[in-house]
């Protein structure tokens, strides 16, 4: 047995790659960039590789790669169950209608005239999202029915940059302030203005449709779930001061009294009935019930996260530290015997 490993800094591999050499799992490192990556992987049963959406080059390819392998015989992590909707909320929309799980009413127009009848005839404010995107880099607020034809004539017309160089200072600015985010950092946002990033140019615009959700409002924090081959952890994530936001505020909480029941119930559920390897489930609350606002099949690498306990599929919770990057190779090796 043995297991391929795409390796990239800041990613899952570093933790594969300890956990299987504390374990003596046999692996190999290799480079899906290269153009013989097939035939490198001849000698491995698997393929683990943590790509990111917002590399220019991951974005080109490596759903294609991962599902290719996988139609093949191999297994891979993350595989087309668990891939082909990340970094896609439109996707995500029609795979969640489709097994009725408890979604935010979610609305989706592919032409100008159809998107332009919808805004005049809905309520307002509605939440404005464009397809790809973390940290809430491109979601909005849309508070009147003004702004949301002004939004679809934009969709519709010169579309949206997927990384705006503006946003992304001011919330350099605002780390800054908050005092989780450096000097560098905010220089480095103000050379971002001046030079596009190899994502922004190559990832182009977003037109073409428009995606809308209900505003589900009174929520101080959202509840971010994860599911990794049959357990779940937790993190809660406060909103920005001033904003609905909460993702990418960088104020995590880990007080795990706070996490809803009913959540974990559904993460659960959702990943069993999808057969998910692995899943990052960002919840809202409505009325006490919790909606799921999109899920990803990756999650953030804060040693934090990592420290307070998990749940099983009955609900048990262990807490203490635990090791989600060794959930996902058990489950590798796992699925290869079988
Ligand atoms: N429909 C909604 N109603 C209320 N709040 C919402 C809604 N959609 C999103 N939010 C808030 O905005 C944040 C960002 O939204 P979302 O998770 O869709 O974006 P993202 O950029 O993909 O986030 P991530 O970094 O988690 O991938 C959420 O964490 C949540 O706090
Ligand atoms: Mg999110």
């Amino acid at each position: 047995m043995r297991i391929a490993i795409h390796h990239r800094k800041n990613s899952f591999s570093k933790h594969w790659i300890n956990y299987c050499t504390q374990n003596s799992i046999e692996y190999k490192l290799v480079n899906c960039y290269d153009n013989d990556i097939i035939l490198q992987l001849e000698d491995c049963d698997a393929l683990m590789w943590h790509h990111q959406h917002i590399n220019p080059r991951d974005i080109k390819f490596a759903k294609q790669l991962c599902f290719s392998l996988e139609m093949a015989g191999k297994i891979v992590f993350p595989d087309f169950r668990s891939g082909w909707h990340f970094d896609d909320k439109l996707g995500q929309k029609y795979l969640f209608e489709s097994i009725n799980a408890p979604m935010v009413p979610s609305y989706a127009y592919y032409s100008k005239q159809e998107a332009k009848k919808w805004v005049k005839e809905t309520t307002f404010p509605k939440v404005f999202k464009l397809r790809g995107g973390a940290s809430a880099d491109n979601v909005r607020l849309v508070k009147s029915k003004k702004e949301g034809l002004r939004i679809v004539n934009k969709a519709f017309g010169r579309g949206f940059n997927q990384y705006n160089a503006l946003k992304n200072l001011n919330e350099r600015w605002r780390k800054y302030r908050a005092g989780s985010a450096t000097w560098n950092d905010v220089l480095r946002g103000m050379g971002r203005m001046a030079v596009a990033t190899p994502f922004s140019r190559i990832a182009g615009k977003e037109c073409g449709y428009v995606y809308f959700q209900d505003f589900i409002p009174n929520n101080d924090y959202d509840t971010r779930i994860n599911f990794v081959y049959g357990k779940c952890f937790a993190s809660l994530r406060k909103v920005r001061e001033g904003d609905f936001r909460a993702s990418g505020s960088g104020e995590g909480d880990f007080d795990m009294s706070k996490v809803s029941t009913k959540a974990l119930r559904i993460a659960f559920e959702v990943a069993n009935k999808l057969q998910l390897q692995s899943a990052a489930y960002d919840f809202v609350m409505h009325n006490g019930q919790p909606l799921i606002v999109e899920v990803s099949y990756g999650f953030g690498l804060h040693p934090e996260m990592f420290k307070h306990g998990y749940w099983d599929a009955d609900l048990n919770y262990y807490p203490g530290s635990f090791d989600p990057y060794g959930w996902m190779v058990e489950g590798v090796i796992e699925s290869c015997k079988k």
